[in-house]
């Protein structure tokens, strides 16, 4: 019987823990914290899909694309968009109860840079939350293995595959060894400053598979949310608030996203994050304002928003609420084929560890649920059936940096907290060569100075220090602005509009 570890309990590894089982593959799951406590349950705006008569596949193809900013892999958004419907239908067997008008019919939620309202929502607000609960009770009602609060030091690599992972068990080291493992650890919101991402989102999976060996790429890529509350602590406001007509506005009042965009605050994400960041610059670092005061039934549409506002004493009915822009989805990740092969033997990854190359270099919004479902099944079968070759084009490593601070002297101290703030301050919305580079030397010099984890946090801070160091390395490689990495001393013409774009004072938005 073949044998599968998973490592992550979001929608990636559920969907294939669910799958491969079906398949007859033996699953085990292991997660680092409880069961229900990764990035998935945070999703607020829902799962993007064609699933109504008048939308068109080809469209929703085109839409994933061009937020890309042509730098998706066709094949994989093809494979996304043509198998999501089928996932989502089956997300309904299991139990998600999608939102539906009095007559039993789905609605419809618009988001930015969708040209068609495909995004299906549970609980108003809360769909990941949906999704979340009823994969896990599907997962325990089939049995599959769980292990919780169980964390994933390293792969266990033999002569190039990989045969296992070494996980910490209340404290005590464990090796648990499979035909195949599956990482589905999310990405590495915990990188920076300010993150829509939970505590446990630090990089574990994408890390292991670097330490291994294993390809990484697109690493620059991070998407910035635009709108998360900047009241108390960091809370995501959907853009399906904007979709829903909200309107962002400036100190005076005025809506600015007009002015960078034609579609105004419906633009991708990361013009309009950008944009949220040029205004708060040039009102001296103070948040802007989404006004919603017209969307009609604020606590009946979006009640975990609605309780997250009021609870910081705010009323968005009476009065426009802070939001800033915070670091909220990794686009990088493990290279892997359409079949969520990695390129080392034996390991897979799937969801937001991955690289599929469906989100090019800015993930259209409700993507990332559709992507977790797709390729965990994809997986699921190419594990219980693995007569397939995988298919990969050319190797690269990422690029060590020499530091300018010499065994770790003159180094600001590492703490969790300067390098979220490093990674806020130089490789965040806006970033430039000297800004990197900087960053790029103090990660090194941290790096050089770490001794060996020994603890849980230990091990987080080395997986943040190595993510980083692949984050900065490829946002240096990649001279050019594209999506969501964007160099202000780009040469190219496209970045020139949004020269004047700043940082956004970590310290005035909180
Ligand atoms: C949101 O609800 O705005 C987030 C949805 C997503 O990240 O796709």
């Amino acid at each position: 019987m073949t044998t599968a570890i998973v490592v992550g309990s979001g929608i990636a590894g559920l969907t294939f823990a669910l799958h491969a089982t079906r398949r007859g593959v033996a699953v085990t799951l292991v997660t680092k914290g409880a069961a229900d406590h990764g990035a998935t349950r945070f999703a607020q705006g829902g799962i993007a899909g064609v699933v109504f008569p008048e939308d068109r596949i080809e469209d929703h193809i085109q839409d994933t694309l061009t937020a890309g900013a042509g730098l998706c892999d066709e094949d994989a958004v093809r494979v996304l968009v043509t198998e999501g419907p089928t996932r989502i239908r089956e997300l309904v067997a299991w139990g998600v109860a999608f939102d539906r008008d009095p007559a039993g019919r789905l609605l419809r939620g618009l988001e930015a840079a969708h040209s068609f309202p495909r995004i299906l929502h549970a609980g108003g607000d809360a769909t990941g939350l949906a999704i979340e609960m009823a994969l896990l009770r599907a997962a325990r009602e089939a049995g599959i293995r769980i292990v919780e609060h169980a964390f994933l030091a390293d792969l266990v690599v033999h002569d190039g595959a990989v045969g296992g992972v070494r996980v910490r068990v209340d404290g005590r080291a464990t090796v648990l060894t499979a035909d195949a493992v599956v990482l589905a650890t999310g990405g590495a919101g915990q990188l920076y400053a300010r993150t829509t991402n939970p505590a446990v989102v630090t990089g574990d999976g994408i890390a292991a598979a670097m330490r291994a060996g294993a390809e990484v790429r697109d690493l620059e890529f991070v998407q910035f949310h635009p709108t998360v509350l900047a009241a108390g602590a960091p809370f995501l406001v959907s853009e399906a608030v904007r979709g829903e007509g909200a309107h962002l506005v400036d100190d005076d009042g005025r809506r600015f996203a007009f002015d960078a965009h034609p579609d105004g605050e419906l633009a991708p994400r990361d013009v309009v994050a950008r944009a949220i960041a040029r205004t708060m610059t040039r009102q001296g670092g103070r948040p802007v304002r989404l006004d919603a005061r017209h969307v009609r039934d604020l606590p009946g549409r979006f009640p975990s928003i609605d309780a997250a506002v009021r609870a910081r004493g705010l009323d968005w009915s009476a009065a426009p609420i802070p939001v800033t822009p915070a670091a909220h989805y990794l686009m990088g990740g493990v290279v892997t084929d359409l079949d969520g092969r990695s390129t080392l033997h034996g390991l897979y990854a799937v969801g937001e560890t991955a690289r599929t190359g469906v989100h090019g270099a800015n993930r259209l919004a409700s993507n990332s649920l559709l992507e977790g479902a797709v390729f965990g099944a994809r997986a699921a079968a190419a594990i219980a059936d693995p007569s397939g070759a995988p298919r990969f084009d050319s190797l690269r490593s990422l690029n060590e940096h020499e530091s300018r601070f010499r065994d770790g002297a003159g180094a600001p101290p590492f703490t969790r907290a300067a390098l979220q703030r490093l990674m806020w301050d130089h490789a965040g919305l806006v970033r430039d060569a000297d800004g990197l580079s900087l960053a790029a030397e103090t990660i090194a010099a941290w790096r050089a100075e770490a001794t060996a984890p020994a603890t849980v946090a230990e091990h987080e801070d080395a997986n943040l220090l190595l993510v980083a160091q692949g984050v900065v390395s490829a946002a240096l490689a990649r001279r050019e602005s594209a999506g969501a990495h964007f160099r202000s001393d780009s040469p190219r013409a496209d970045a020139t509009t949004e020269r004047s774009a700043s940082l956004v004072p970590v310290g005035a938005a909180c």
